[in-house]
């Protein structure tokens, strides 16, 4: 007897935000809430972000139809930093494809430090995940294009269309970067000598360099993450970014590494992905509904926004997104 035709049904992850109004008014009362908090200390690594506003804050959500909804300094650019992680992973994911991708960069969270060295050591294989370091320049090595400015140009345009409209780099960031990132550029050398580094070394560090100092707005980041919410597809520019089949498995790793070692309270706290970056930018992705993106620069000592944490624990459960909240069927 012939087996049974396999099921084509699609799986996804379904649901609505609360109309404008909640969504508004919740918005509006973490802003509140939240704005006095005075925990964290600005990264000082280099002159441009250490003169960074300590008290810049703001908060927008989008929802997957193309609504937003913002607060405060939404609106203010800054650099993307790791927040650039996901979705140049998401490229490299839809080009490669998912298990391929997963092979040769890895998927499992470290409990180290972003830019952890050890992390890399530990596993036998080299690999670690594309939300740290070390996985994130592996990634940037496999994005297609031949050269440097050819993999830069494929970076900029996909972020690009990931916020619906073109991003710039700031060059006075990606120079202080370029001139500090001695730490990195060991990471590229180290992950070549294990046979996880896809391209010449300097080259990845200038590509992975430059897609951090992207700039964005909170508002920016809310739509990339609306995008990967809403199967790849942008809510504004209808724009099929990346696959839908990609988008699953890039809100995977951020839910299992996106806030580095501190990946596990995060998700018990909020249940959903999240990613931090470290000038300030934050965003968590609600599939099927949404993102919330913040922006706060003051750090915790593992790298990830203090009032960005703090605005996704007091909204995740009152606009319903937590993926691991549930109730009684009784209760409906
Ligand atoms: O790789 C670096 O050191 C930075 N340009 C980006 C790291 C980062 O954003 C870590 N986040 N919290």
């Amino acid at each position: 007897m012939n087996p049974p035709p396999i099921p084509t049904a699609r799986f996804v992850s379904t649901g609505t935000l609360p109309g404008p109004d909640e969504i508004r008014s919740l918005v509006e009362a973490a802003y509140l809430h939240i704005r006095g908090e005075a925990g964290g200390q600005v990264a000082d690594y280099i002159p441009a972000l250490a003169e960074a506003d300590a008290s810049a804050f703001g908060i927008c959500v989008a929802n997957i139809h193309g609504d937003a909804f913002m607060i405060g300094d939404a609106a203010l650019p800054f650099s993307i930093q790791s927040v650039s992680k996901p979705f140049v992973f998401a490229l490299v994911c839809d080009a490669l494809g998912a298990a391929e991708a997963a092979a040769q960069l890895g998927v499992d969270a470290t409990g180290l430090p972003f830019n952890s060295i050890m992390a890399t050591e530990l596993r036998a294989d080299g690999t670690s995940n594309p939300m740290v370091n070390a996985g994130a320049i592996a990634t940037t090595s496999l994005v297609p294009g031949i050269g440097a400015a050819d993999r830069w140009q494929h970076v900029r345009q996909s972020l690009s269309r990931f916020a619906g409209r073109e991003l710039e780099c700031d060059e006075r960031v990606f120079q202080s970067e370029a001139g500090t990132n001695q730490r990195n550029a060991g990471l590229a050398h180290l992950l070549r000598g294990h046979g996880r580094l896809y391209c010449d070394p300097d080259e990845a560090i200038e590509v992975y360099t430059r897609q951090c100092s992207l700039l964005v707005t909170a508002r920016d980041l809310a739509f990339m993450g609306a995008t990967l919410a809403g199967g790849g597809v942008h809510p504004l520019t209808g724009q099929q970014v990346v696959s839908a089949t990609t988008c699953p498995r890039v809100l995977a790793v951020m839910a299992t590494a996106g806030l580095y070692e501190r990946s596990g309270s995060w998700l018990y706290d909020v249940g959903l992905p999240g990613k931090s970056g470290v000038s300030g930018g934050m965003l968590t992705i609600a599939p099927g509904k949404g993102a919330v993106a913040t922006f706060s620069p003051p750090l915790d000592t593992a790298g990830n926004s203090v009032r960005g944490q703090l605005v996704m624990r007091f909204l995740s459960e009152r606009l319903g997104l937590n993926l691991f909240a549930s109730d009684s069927p009784a209760h409906r």
